[in-house]
């Protein structure tokens, strides 16, 4: 049995110094120290040895195990060291390497323009309201005073789905539904996705966007209507922007108006982008007609008030002089850079 003692030693000796990572290391141990290990296996034999032997071989058996511990754990200090030390060198930062460079998003020209015109009339005391892009033909039509047979509703016009309901072809439809939430005193803006069946062109497109005004209360006059699109069309072009209103018609409004900006490229003396004209036609506007104030639950012989509905890209086209609308919906990632 000493010499199977022995013969175990220098094994284990071996195979230690040969184990190439901790884990292998860990299968070494169970292999001579485990339970059902090479040591144990020798060591149940004992029984069969004279008993003044059994000591003498105990101790070595002891031994030999103490001293394939000290093996072990010295192997292991090494193996745990030059892992760490792998690791270490995998990890290795080189600060001196270019950065990878990280694009920063930003705002669409849309939202640029929609935050400036909503941060224009926050200042004026308005809320900022939203309603269905899916209307039905009541709000979109029956409310705004816009009659059965009415050329508004063509279907040329508008995006009907199937059972009486529209995409939207105003923000005006949310005039009514807000009324019928709020009582007076209204001052609200509601922007939006409108739908019309168009043709995209450098100045159509099926889906753009409209901001709706609205204002309602005691005594409210077409001067209050003039003042604040006034303030909104200077806050966005600039000081000297003048505003003009011509006479026009809409079924929802009364009287009603067609609203332009004296031309921005030129100052108004004309020049080709306003056909030499020194204005450019912006907006729709008018004071709210009294069957809609009706239909939005306001007494029209108490309240008056105004509306407008400007769109928001034509505005956002203007104010940084771009000339075809369909570059706001293509997401061309080298026309967005520059905003
Ligand atoms: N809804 C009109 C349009 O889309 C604009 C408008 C809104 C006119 C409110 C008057 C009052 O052209």
């Amino acid at each position: 049995m000493k010499d199977q003692l022995t013969a175990l030693r220098l094994a284990a000796a071996a195979r230690i110094e040969e184990a190439a990572d901790t884990a292998s290391l860990d299968a070494v141990r169970i292999a001579y120290l485990g339970k059902k290990g090479g040591l144990t296996a020798i060591l149940k034999q004992m029984g069969r040895l004279p008993a003044q032997e059994r000591p003498v071989i105990g101790q070595l058996g002891n031994e030999v195990k103490v001293a394939i511990e000290a093996l072990l754990h010295a192997r292991g200090e090494e193996l745990k060291a030059d892992e760490t030390a792998k690791r270490l060198a995998g990890e290795t930062l080189d600060i001196t390497m270019p950065g990878k460079e990280r694009v920063l998003g930003h705002k669409h020209p849309l939202s640029i323009v929609l935050d400036e015109v909503k941060e224009i009339f926050l200042g004026m005391g308005f809320s900022v309201a939203s309603g269905p892009e899916v209307e039905n033909e009541y709000y979109n039509f029956t409310a705004l005073n816009i009659p059965e047979g009415h050329t508004a509703r063509d279907d040329q016009d508008t995006f009907y789905t199937t059972d009486g309901l529209v995409l939207r072809s105003a923000t005006s439809p949310a005039q009514v539904r807000y009324m019928e939430q709020h009582k007076p005193p209204i001052r609200v803006l509601v922007p939006g996705r409108v739908y019309r069946q168009d043709t995209p062109d450098a100045t159509h497109s099926p889906l753009f966007h409209q901001i709706e005004g609205l204002v309602v209360d005691e005594g409210i006059t077409m001067g209050h209507l003039k003042s604040t699109l006034d303030l909104m069309l200077k806050g966005l072009y600039g000081e000297s922007t003048r505003t003009r209103l011509r006479p026009h018609y809409f079924p929802f409004t009364e009287p009603s108006a067609e609203v332009d900006v004296s031309c921005f490229r030129c100052g108004g003396v004309g020049c080709p982008f306003c056909k030499g004209e020194g204005w450019v036609e912006l907006l729709g506007a008018g004071m709210v007609h009294p069957n809609v104030l009706r239909a939005g639950g306001v007494d029209p012989e108490k309240y008056s008030g105004f509306a407008f509905g400007v769109g928001l890209d034509r505005l956002t086209l203007i104010r940084f002089q771009i000339d075809d609308i369909r570059l706001l919906f293509e997401n061309d990632m080298r026309f967005l850079g520059q905003f």
